[in-house]
């Protein structure tokens, strides 16, 4: 059975390289450290220029006599974009804040994961198939960042996938390990990870993507994230038929697997995230980034360009939460916010404000004047991540 390959495989590469394994796993904690203080610093020194880069490029797109320059224009601001992206990606990595602590359902985080990238995987033809153990012991960890570790893994499969022919299939399973981690395994069938390249997939910026804009670090930061969870990953693969990827992370003792827990159905959705979340800012790229990364993490999203729209949208759907930008044309933040208080009291209290730059005197006792916490741009994608947790608690 494909459990039984599961065990076999974690069984030999404990036995077999746990030495080999031990030593490069220090090599690369040490690489990831130096590297990680180098990178916070110059990280936050190429966002302004970058906030610059893209705002200057997105006002010169909305004049008149840009329209012959507005392909070029278009170009800098996607780069930009990816430029700040990298940027992003990096001090996420950077962050030495120690992962969150609560107990997690490795099982539910995986379904969270799928739900997430179904149909995109179903648009490209590939086949997924879940053989998730029921009754698997909670572990502690942060579901948020463990996420983020099955979604790259998830990713790199797809896009391994998307270069072969023939029928695409990606395998989930869970196992409970004879040493009490849980084990998750995301096997695909393409194909597979060169023996030249086997030892450098996890280290930071290591790409074979280059054509495609790879950044390299979607395995170093799972890497980080698995590592901090006391955990091991690691990979498995035979060239031409495809690769596996192995994440243990050690079980919360107290609970005992109990058989009587039903197997999870695929519908269900997992309990930490699936709330909906609105956007309201008028800046297009920047409420699509904040959407784009909470649906990653799980959250439902709607966007609003302008107050009275998103307003219309309270009205109709009922949001969990609110992200607004406080300056905008028209309706600006606050005269928001006053309505929201109004009409909606509980909700105003599940209000999140997203400034500029530079924040006024005037507009720091507004915000302190409403309790209500905000995020100053350019904000770090955890930290929004950080803020609607907390908002949502
Ligand atoms: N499932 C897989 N099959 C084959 N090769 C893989 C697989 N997963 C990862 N790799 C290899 O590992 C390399 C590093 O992966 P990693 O996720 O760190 O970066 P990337 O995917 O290249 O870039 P990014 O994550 O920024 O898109 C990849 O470029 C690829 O060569
Ligand atoms: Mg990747």
């Amino acid at each position: 059975s494909d459990g039984g390959v599961v065990t076999g495989i974690l069984g030999v590469a404990s036995d077999l390289t746990e030495e080999m394994q031990l030593r490069s796993r220090l090599r690369q904690a040490e690489k990831l450290s130096a590297l990680g203080e180098l990178v916070s610093g110059v990280a936050h020194e190429l966002n302004n220029p970058l906030t610059v880069i893209r705002g200057y490029a997105q006002l010169l797109s909305g004049r008149e006599d840009a329209v012959a320059a507005s392909r070029e224009l278009q170009a800098i601001t996607e780069h930009a974009e990816r430029a700040a992206r990298i940027v992003q990606e990096l001090l996420t990595f950077a962050r030495e804040r120690p992962p969150a602590r609560e107990a997690v359902d490795l099982n539910a985080v995986l379904q969270s994961v799928l739900d997430l990238r179904e149909r995109e995987m179903a648009a490209s033809g590939i086949r997924v198939v879940r053989q998730l153990a029921p009754g698997l012991p909670k572990l502690q960890g942060d579901p948020y960042q463990l996420q983020q570790v099955f979604l790259n893994i998830l990713t790199n499969a797809e896009q391994a996938l998307a270069e072969g022919t023939g029928e695409g299939l990606i395998e989930v399973s869970t196992t409970l390990a004879a040493d009490g981690y849980v084990v998750a395994a995301i096997r695909d069938n393409g194909p597979g990870i060169p023996a030249t390249v086997a030892d450098r997939i996890f280290d930071p910026f290591f790409t074979t993507k280059a054509d495609r804009q790879g950044t390299g670090l979607g395995l170093s930061i799972c890497y980080g994230i698995v590592n901090a969870h006391g955990g091991r990953i690691w990979a498995d693969s035979t060239v031409g038929q495809g690769a596996t990827f192995f994440v243990a992370l050690p079980a919360t003792a107290v609970e005992a697997p109990s058989p009587v827990e039903p197997a999870p159905a695929p519908e269900a959705t997992p309990a930490p995230v699936g709330r909906y979340i609105l956007i309201l800012e008028d800046e297009v790229e920047i409420a699509r980034l904040v959407a784009r990364y909470l649906e990653r993490l799980g959250y439902r999203t709607s966007v609003a360009h302008e107050a009275q729209a998103a307003l219309q949208m309270i009205a109709d759907e009922s949001p969990d939460l609110v992200l607004t930008d406080l300056k905008m044309p028209g309706m600006n933040g606050r005269e928001f916010y006053a309505a929201l208080c109004g009409t909606r009291p509980e909700l105003a209290q599940r209000v999140i404000f997203v400034t500029g730059d530079t924040v006024s005197p005037d507009t720091q006792s507004f915000l302190s004047q409403t309790g209500r916490p905000h995020l100053a741009k350019p904000f770090s994608l955890e930290e929004v991540r950080a803020a609607v947790a907390a908002a949502l608690e």
